[in-house]
């Protein structure tokens, strides 16, 4: 790998290398000192032109973890208001030694066209673009999913992928960086997908996708879920109306007290509530779900540090193998 651009790009292999990976930074987290050296002298820039909070602070704790250096950008503020182009700012990153760019942009294939350039010759981390991709949320929901799995069936996790699992992924769809890297990835680790939505929150193309679509919640969670990915109602990218009123959304696809309520009376846990975040409370997730013990939210944050930091290790240290972690005494 010398980008990290699409979940399409990963083989079940390569998937697998990173979720291990993770495992071992995962453990890192839990010491009193959180911090190794592989990237010591290495510049990580975050290269922000959308909003975020999740996906920055935790490539930036993912780098300082690896004892990296790291540079925030955030277009508000910068000479991209000025109208700077792509170009002049990759230029600026590569002229001030950046050794990796994790950038987020609200054009989708932002990324690509970056990585595809001699504008700078660093490693360039797809954080998230447009309503195309953001496959380190896609990683690490496959950590949070193949931690529960092995909890349930009582095997370790390191090695395996996610066969056998039911997962559904919920809400607007069309919209959805994190549904499409989530589906790609999903299917290479073996599990099946349900895409559950309104038919105006699909995108066309949605029927040749390798899931099964449904506009039934209630009839997808009885038939027995490992997991329930809920999404966000992306407001700032709909310029339409898509559903008749936010009333109408939640009553039939929002995770609301009702279906926790139906699902505590089936099973003990066994479902597990996920959210990429940010949460729209009472929209596409009622509060009572959001923190109920199935919930997997601030799971998926922490899990988010690890898999971020298996991925800057392996694009930068250019070491297919597993780090070598100091002793913890
Ligand atoms: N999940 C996610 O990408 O969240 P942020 O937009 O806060 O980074």
């Amino acid at each position: 790998m010398k980008h990290l651009l699409s979940t399409l790009d990963l083989s079940r292999a390569d998937a697998i290398r990173i979720l291990d990976i993770a495992e071992e930074m995962a453990a890192v987290g839990t010491r009193e000192v959180k911090k190794l050296p592989a990237l010591r002298g290495r510049t990580v820039v975050n290269l922000f032109f959308e909003d975020s909070t999740r996906t920055r602070i935790s490539f930036e704790a993912a780098a300082k973890r690896l004892s990296a250096d790291v540079i925030n950008f955030s277009a508000k503020g910068s000479s991209v208001s000025k109208g700077e182009s792509l170009k002049d700012t990759a230029q600026t990153l590569q002229a001030i030694g950046a050794d990796a760019v994790v950038i987020r942009h609200g054009a989708s294939g932002a990324p690509a066209r970056l990585a595809a350039t001699d504008w700078i010759d660093a490693p360039v981390i797809n954080a998230g673009d447009g309503t195309h991709e953001h496959p380190t949320q896609a990683l690490l929901d496959a950590f949070t999913l193949r931690a529960h799995w092995s909890k349930l069936h009582g095997h370790t996790s390191l090695g395996s992928d996610l066969a056998g699992m039911k997962v559904a992924i919920v809400g607007d769809i069309l919209h959805s960086r994190v549904a499409r890297s989530n589906l790609w990835l999903l299917r290479t680790l073996g599990a099946k997908v349900t895409m559950v939505a309104p038919p105006t929150l699909l995108p066309h193309g949605a029927a040749s996708w390798p899931a099964t679509i449904s506009y039934d919640l209630d009839a997808t969670l009885a038939t027995g879920l490992d997991a329930v990915m809920m999404l966000r109602v992306q407001g700032e990218r709909m310029h339409e109306s898509f559903f008749p009123n936010t009333r109408e959304y939640s009553r039939l696809w929002g995770f609301d007290d009702a279906r926790l309520a139906a699902l505590d009376a089936r099973d003990s846990g066994e479902t597990i509530i996920m959210h990429p975040g940010p949460m729209n409370r009472g929209l596409e997730i009622s509060s009572a779900a959001a923190d109920s013990p199935r919930s997997t939210v601030l799971a998926q944050v922490a899990n988010g540090v690890a898999v971020r930091m298996a991925v800057l290790y392996l694009l930068l240290s250019g070491n297919q193998q597993r780090p070598q972690t100091p002793d913890a005494s």
